[in-house]
């Protein structure tokens, strides 16, 4: 029996599910139950009928997943498949800045720890960022830990956006500099990039959105601003359209610990498992399921 079979049977022993997130290698994409970018994700973890959900993505989707659904076994196939993004931002910096800025609310992005997302007042994805910030009675918006994303909302709603912290970003697609993006096809860029890059793109998107955008779009070649195996997505549902990426070396290394051995080795062992401690869970939920009365 080949592995792809192994874990298939496993999934149905264990009654199993696996979520995958848009950066996934082709053949893990192609091994799960759902591929979706973070918001879809969220949303499919609260609607899960199996008693085990193996995240194929980064640590704090898993979490999130896990925070949503407290009684279900969580687990993310390796202890290396983590955002690094997530690391500029403590729950001591949001004290201080919270006490700095006594009139803010504060807005994090989901790539954000557990303990951090305990300290929001709303959680957001790139997909709904927009609307999470407009949906506030504050005028003043801490809003982190990503600064470029803080940047792209500024750019989209009349509240103040200050960035929590002023250097948070993706070392993968801030690597993506408007000097080695190709131009030759329609430019879809992440809103993780820098502002020079979304400024000259054709549509900035979450990745869930640069799925849409192209199932509306009649056009034939994408050049796609993020991280490299989205192409795999998008050709995967748009088999007669080119998907390029704009720079072949925007990896993410988080993402890419995820495998097809370590996904049945997750299974068969049940391994490793999300465990977040119920004080903090339960205030990140409720920032959360803010999020997703929203949008
Ligand atoms: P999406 O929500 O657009 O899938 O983005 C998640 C992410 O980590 C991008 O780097
Ligand atoms: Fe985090 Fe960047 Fe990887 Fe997205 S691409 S999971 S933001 S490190």
């Amino acid at each position: 029996m080949n592995l792809i079979e192994k874990i298939k049977n496993l999934k149905k022993e264990k009654d199993a599910i696996i979520l995958a997130h848009n950066y996934q290698t082709r053949e893990v994409q192609e091994i799960a139950d759902f591929v979706g970018d973070s918001l879809e994700l969220a949303r499919k973890a609260m609607n899960v009928d199996a008693k085990i959900i193996v995240f194929a993505g980064v640590d704090f989707m898993a979490e999130t997943a896990k925070i949503l659904n407290p009684d279900k076994k969580v687990l993310i196939p390796s202890r290396l498949a983590s955002c690094e993004m997530a690391s500029y931002l403590s729950p001591e910096m949001i004290d201080e800045y919270r006490k700095k800025y006594p009139e803010a609310k504060v807005v994090l992005y989901v790539n954000s720890t557990a303990t951090c997302k305990a300290k929001a007042d709303v959680i957001c994805t790139s997909a709904n960022a927009v609307e999470v910030v407009n949906s506030l009675d504050s005028n003043t918006v801490l809003f982190g830990p990503d600064s470029n994303l803080a940047a792209y909302v500024a750019t989209k709603t009349n509240k103040k956006i200050i960035p929590l912290p002023a250097n948070g970003h993706c070392y993968v697609h801030t690597n993506l500099g408007v000097e080695n993006v190709r131009r030759d096809g329609i430019l879809m860029v992440h809103p993780e990039c820098s502002i020079e890059l979304q400024k000259i793109a054709d549509v900035v998107a979450s990745t869930g959105g640069m799925v849409k955008f192209v199932a509306k779009s009649n056009a034939k070649r994408f050049i796609v601003a993020t991280e490299r195996d989205m192409v795999s997505r998008l050709a995967r549902d748009f088999p007669d359209k080119e998907f390029i990426p704009a720079w072949s070396n925007a990896i993410c290394l988080g993402m890419k610990q995820i495998t097809l051995s370590n996904i049945y080795n997750s299974l068969k062992d049940e391994i490793y498992e999300i465990e977040i401690p119920e004080d903090i869970a339960k205030n990140a939920r409720r920032a959360i399921e803010r999020m997703l009365e929203v949008k």
